[in-house]
């Protein structure tokens, strides 16, 4: 089953938004499998977004990731990586689409409140260096535990 990481940014829980987040993929069908509020290290934030280091943005970027706790989190599902970048939107959110998350609660693009993998592989990638295994739920078994 498809995977992907989340990560509500730090602007995104200080605004309240972790709970509508968490609704908007859970109620499209999505399962949470594995959710952590932490502190980012600068060598975590640093490694999750290497592929942008040589960029003007990267400094700022790191600085604002590392600044205040975040919400990191697995989800999974058939095509839950396109998906779930459907449901964040744009990455600027002033061209983000309204019913998106970042259309309809962002206005800057160095406070989009959220991440979302890119691809398959960047999901695989991503979600290894911020969770063990040990750390993800199986869905099914969980599932057989309370309705059985
Ligand atoms: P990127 O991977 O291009 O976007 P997305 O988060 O939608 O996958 O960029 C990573 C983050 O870097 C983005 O969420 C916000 C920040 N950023 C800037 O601050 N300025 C910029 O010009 C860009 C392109 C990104």
């Amino acid at each position: 089953m498809e995977r992907t990481f989340i990560m509500i940014k730090p602007d995104g829980v200080q605004r309240g938004l972790t709970g509508e987040i968490i609704k908007r993929l859970e109620q499209k069908g999505f399962n949470l499998i594995g959710m952590k509020m932490m502190s980012v290290s600068r060598e975590l934030a640093e490694k999750h977004y290497d592929v942008h280091r040589d960029k003007p943005f990267f400094g700022n970027l790191v600085e604002f990731i590392i600044s205040a706790p975040v919400v990191a989190m697995v989800w999974e599902g058939e095509g839950v990586v396109a998906s779930a970048r459907k449901i964040i939107g744009a990455t600027n959110p002033l061209s983000a689409e309204p019913g998106t998350i970042r259309g309809d609660y962002g206005i800057s693009i160095g406070r989009n409140l959220i991440h979302g993998s890119d691809a398959v592989e960047t999901a695989q990638r991503e979600i290894s260096l911020w969770f063990e295994e040990t750390e993800l739920s199986s869905w099914e078994a969980a599932l057989k535990t309370w309705i059985y």
